[in-house]
């Protein structure tokens, strides 16, 4: 088996749909799999010219690859539905592509309720805190179990290593969040409740002797939604950015909080997820803006251009093979 990772090395909303979306085109992927978390997401996802938010379902289905929601993630039997229902009538098959595995998690009417309750952390209200709750409490309702589910279950273990339809099993593993919304690396707990990190792939079955490029994706400025102060609210910039750069949440539509980069957060998020490819994203919001900073510890970076940025990043960063900024929603 080989398996490629594409992790968020911030809060999310780096741009990691755009990136699986794009390595499922390129690649010779049997399989995309989601690995953490449940509807909370958004990817945005440009295919064909047309605009795309999934919240469940893999980017693999834009090319007719197998798209399996894994075990370590939890499920909304009926806001997949709905999600089958505006991809297809957007003209994607997802149907007969889609599956999900036996003992996923399932996000109950009761967790939803719950959740929207939530006035501390500012979530998603979408459920998947009580959701993930439940599970560690060994009192979750698991995929299996649900009728409305059945055609798409499968086993984890006989689709990945005992698969009769491939002879080589090949995966592209989706992640959601980030690095800083990890349950055990952001700061609890303004966070989410699943892991976040490369770890969370091998808890999915995927052996960690098959993982071959790890793609940490980040913005050029770092977004966060949720209840912790993160904007400095002294900087109109960052209002500029938000409009610019359409910073409003895909799930949500809650107004995302902006900040400059933090090189020690891109770094120490490098390190933890093995990443070895890294893009940077939205780079020609930036240049739109025309102000480029980064931060390193409590000192400000002012740069002149975009260039003069990229090329202090590119030192800063010295570890991953790859380094790339990207400026057009259609590429990488
Ligand atoms: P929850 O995952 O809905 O419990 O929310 C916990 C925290 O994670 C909140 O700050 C959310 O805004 C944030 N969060 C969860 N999912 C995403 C995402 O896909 N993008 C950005 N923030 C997210
Ligand atoms: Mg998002």
């Amino acid at each position: 088996m080989i398996a490629d990772v594409v992790v968020g090395l911030q809060f999310g909303d780096e741009g990691k749909g755009k990136v699986t979306h794009q390595l499922a085109r390129n690649g010779n992927y049997t399989h995309v799999v989601r690995f953490n978390g449940g509807c909370n997401a958004g990817h945005t996802i440009y295919h064909e010219g047309k605009k795309f938010v999934t919240h469940h379902i893999p980017a693999g289905v834009f090319y007719g690859i197998r798209s399996v929601i894994g075990p370590g993630c939890v499920v909304s039997p009926k806001k997949l539905m709905k999600e089958i229902e505006e991809l297809e009538s957007g003209g994607i098959e997802v149907r007969s592509h889609l599956r999900i595995a036996a003992n996923a998690h399932v996000i109950t009417d009761f967790h939803v309720a719950e959740d929207a309750r939530d006035e501390e952390i500012g979530t998603t209200k979408t459920g998947n805190g009580p959701a993930y709750r439940d599970k560690y409490a060994r009192k979750g309702v698991m995929a299996i179990e649900i009728p409305e589910l059945e055609d798409f279950i499968t086993d984890m273990y006989t689709e990945l290593h005992n698969n009769p339809d491939f002879d080589k099993v090949e995966v592209l593993c989706e992640g959601a969040q980030g690095f800083g919304l990890d349950i055990d690396w952001g700061e609890y707990p303004f966070v989410t409740s699943s892991h976040c990190t490369t770890s969370a792939v091998v808890a999915n079955g995927i052996p960690h002797k098959s993982i071959r490029d790890v793609w940490g994706v980040a913005k050029v400025y770092e977004t966060y939604v949720g209840a912790k102060d993160f904007e400095d609210e002294a900087d109109t910039v960052f209002e500029q950015i938000r409009e610019v750069g359409s910073e409003f949440g895909a799930t949500t539509g809650r107004p995302r909080q902006i900040s400059w980069m933090s090189m020690d957060l891109i770094k120490k998020s490098i390190k933890i997820n093995g990443a070895n490819k890294v893009v940077f994203n939205k780079a020609d919001i930036l240049d739109e803006v025309g102000v480029w900073c980064v931060y390193e510890g409590m000192d400000a970076h002012d740069f002149e251009s975009a260039e003069d940025m990229e090329q202090w990043i590119l030192h800063e960063v010295d570890e991953p093979e790859i380094l790339i900024f990207s400026r057009s929603p259609e590429r990488i």
